[in-house]
C-alpha cells in the first residue's frame, strides 16, 4: 500500500455503542473499533445517554483505528452516522444541559396530544410527512418546555446524537436532512426547517442547526478535536445521516425499486423514492434520503430480534448450555429446530408485540400473544411461530408501501436476522421477491464513510460511489408453493390485531 492511500472514516453513534471504522477509498475495511456505554433508564418507558460518553466512545475509536493504519493512510473526509431521533440540548456555552432523551424513550404521550392541538393533525402530517410520534424529537423538545422550563430557558442549542460529536468535532452547529427529518421539525418535501411549525410549536428557529445534504462539508476538524483524537488538523467532516439512511448507502440502497430490511433488536425496512410519499394514516414514516433529491418511507417494528431474545432468554436455557458447549449461538440451534416445523408451526401464530407497535400500528397499549397453542406444541413449534410472526409484521409493513405506490423489486437483508438462511428463506417467501444479503456488512459506518468520500470528491455522487463499492451475495429467490402456505395464516395474523385493539387498551389500564 502506498503512502498516500486516500482513506475516510464513518463513526456511527449507536445505542449500545459507537463504531468508528476507516475504509480505503474503494470501500475496503482498514480497521474498526466499537466502544460501548450504558442506556440509563431513570424511569419504566424512559430512555437517556449522556452526549459525554459518545465523545469519549468517538475518541476511543478514533485512536484505536488511527493507531492501526497511522502511517500507511491519508483521511481525507469523516462521515457521521448515529440513532435518530435523540434530544441534545446545549447552553451559550456549548454545555450539555441533561442527559439526552434518546429514540426509545416512551414518556412523551402528552406532549404528542399537545403537538396534535397546537398544529392540527392533518397539518402535521402533510408539512412533516409523519403524524405525531412520541419517538421523534419533537414531542421531547415539548416535554422539557413542560416539564423542566428552567433547563429550556438556558437551552441555546439543539442537536442530535451525531451532530454532537460534529460540534465537538469542528464547533460547528449543523445537521442534514436525513435525521432531521426525524425531528418532525421540518418540511420534508422542501428539504428545510418548517416555519410554520417551529412557529406554532413554539420553538426559536436559532436553536437549531445548520441544514446541509447528506454529502456536503459541514466543518473541519478543530485544533482541540485533533489534539484528542489523533486527527489532523483540518480534516472535512460531511453531514452523514441517521443510521437507517446511512445504512441504506452502506447497503447501496440508495435510488427507487432497491430496499433492505435490518433486523436487530428493531426491524427495519427502508425503500427510496423520487417524490415525497406520505401515508396519511402514518404507519411508516416518510423522511428525506442521505442521496440528495431522494426521499425514504420506512417502516420500524419495536419486537423483532428482540422477540427471539426474550424468548431464548426465558425458555431456551437447554438450548444455550448446548450451543455454549459447542462454541457455537444458541440462535443456531434455535433456528435449526424451527427448520423442522412445517409452515404455520402447526396452527400457532404470535403477534410480536412486546414493545408495544410503531409501524404499521402506532399504539404503544399493544403486546404479544401466542394464538392457538395446544398440547401437541414444542419448544420449537414456538420458536418458529415467533419467527414467523416477525416476518409477517415486515410483510405487513411491506404491504403498506406497496399500497402507497412504493416499488420493490429486490430486498437486501442486514442485522443480525442475515445470518440465519433460514430466516432468510422466509423473508423471500412471504415478500415474494429476491433477497440478498451484503458481502461484507460494515452498515451505518460504512454508509456514513461513503457519504465522506463523496464530500471529498472521490465520486461525483452518492449512487456512483455505491455502484463501486457495494457487492451484494447471490439471491434467495421467494418459492411460491411456501408462499402459498403461508397465505391463510398471514391473514389470520393480520385479523388478530385488529379484533383486540379494544382488548390491548383494557389491558393497559388494569
Ligand atoms: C428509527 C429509529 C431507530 C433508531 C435506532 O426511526 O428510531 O432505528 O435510529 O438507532
Amino acid at each position: 500500500m502506498s503512502k498516500h492511500t486516500r482513506a475516510v472514516i464513518g463513526i456511527d453513534i449507536g445505542t449500545s455503542g459507537t463504531k468508528t471504522a476507516i475504509f480505503d477509498e474503494i470501500g475496503n475495511l482498514l480497521a474498526s473499533h466499537t466502544a460501548e456505554y450504558p442506556m440509563l433508564q431513570p424511569q419504566n418507558g424512559w430512555a437517556e445517554q449522556n452526549p459525554e460518553d459518545w465523545w469519549q466512545a468517538s475518541i476511543e475509536g478514533l485512536k484505536v483505528v488511527l493507531a492501526k493504519v497511522s502511517d500507511t493512510i491519508e483521511v481525507v473526509a469523516i462521515g457521521l452516522s448515529g440513532q435518530m431521533h435523540g434530544l441534545v440540548m446545549l447552553d451559550e456555552t456549548g454545555c450539555v444541559l441533561r442527559p439526552s432523551i434518546i429514540w426509545c424513550d416512551q414518556r412523551t404521550e402528552r406532549e404528542v396530544e399537545q403537538m396534535k392541538r397546537m398544529v392540527g393533525e392533518e397539518k402535521l402530517i402533510r408539512i412533516t410527512a409523519n403524524p405525531a410520534m412520541t419517538g421523534f424529537t419533537a414531542a421531547k423538545i415539548l416535554w422539557v418546555q413542560n416539564n423542566e422550563p428552567d433547563v429550556y430557558a438556558k437551552c441555546r442549542h439543539i442537536l442530535l446524537p451525531k451532530d454532537y460529536i460534529r460540534y465537538r468535532l469542528t464547533g460547528e452547529f449543523a445537521t442534514e436532512v436525513s435525521d432531521a427529518s426525524g425531528m418532525q421539525l421540518m418540511d420534508v418535501g422542501a428539504r428545510d426547517w418548517s416555519s410554520e411549525i417551529l412557529s406554532l410549536l413554539n420553538i426559536d428557529r436559532t436553536l437549531l442547526a445548520k441544514m446541509y445534504e447528506s454529502p456536503e462539508i459541514t466543518g473541519t476538524v478543530h485544533a482541540t478535536a485533533a489534539a484528542e483524537s489523533g486527527l489532523p488538523i483540518g480534516i472535512p467532516v460531511v453531514g452523514g445521516a441517521g443510521d437507517n439512511p446511512a445504512a441504506a448507502v452502506g447497503t447501496g440502497v440508495v435510488s427507487e425499486g432497491r430496499a433492505f430490511t435490518t433486523i436487530g433488536s428493531s426491524a427495519v425496512i427502508y425503500t427510496v423514492s423520487d417524490t415525497v410519499k406520505i401515508d396519511l394514516k402514518g404507519r411508516v414514516h416518510a423522511l428525506c434520503a442521505s442521496a440528495p433529491g431522494k426521499w425514504t418511507v420506512m417502516s420500524c417494528t419495536q419486537g423483532a430480534g428482540l422477540s427471539l431474545k426474550w424468548f431464548r432468554d426465558n425458555f431456551c436455557s437447554e438450548e444455550i448450555a448446548e450451543a455454549e458447549k459447542r462454541g457455537i449461538d444458541p440462535y443456531i440451534l434455535m433456528t435449526a429446530m424451527a427448520e423442522k416445523i412445517p409452515v404455520g408451526s402447526d396452527r400457532l401464530l404470535f403477534l410480536p408485540y412486546l414493545m408495544g407497535e410503531r409501524s404499521p400500528h402506532p399504539d404503544p397499549d399493544c403486546r404479544g400473544l401466542f394464538f392457538g397453542l395446544s398440547a401437541i406444541h414444542t419448544r420449537a413449534n414456538l420458536i418458529r411461530s415467533v419467527l414467523e410472526g416477525v416476518t409477517f409484521s415486515q410483510l405487513e409493513c411491506l404491504n403498506v408501501f406497496r399500497e402507497m405506490g412504493v416499488p420493490v423489486q429486490d430486498m437486501v437483508i442486514t442485522g443480525g436476522g442475515a445470518k440465519s438462511p433460514f430466516w432468510m428463506q422466509m423473508l423471500a417467501d412471504l415478500y415474494g421477491v429476491p433477497v440478498r444479503k451484503m458481502t461484507t456488512d460494515e452498515g451505518a459506518a460504512q454508509g456514513a464513510a461513503l457519504l465522506a468520500a463523496v464530500g471529498a470528491g472521490i465520486y461525483p455522487s452518492v449512487q456512483d460511489a455505491c455502484a463501486t463499492v457495494m457487492k451484494r451475495d447471490e439471491a434467495l429467490f421467494p418459492n411460491p408453493e411456501a408462499g402459498k402456505a403461508y397465505a391463510p395464516y398471514f391473514e389470520l395474523y393480520k385479523q388478530l390485531y385488529r379484533k383486540l385493539i379494544e382488548e390491548y387498551k383494557t389491558l393497559a389500564k388494569i
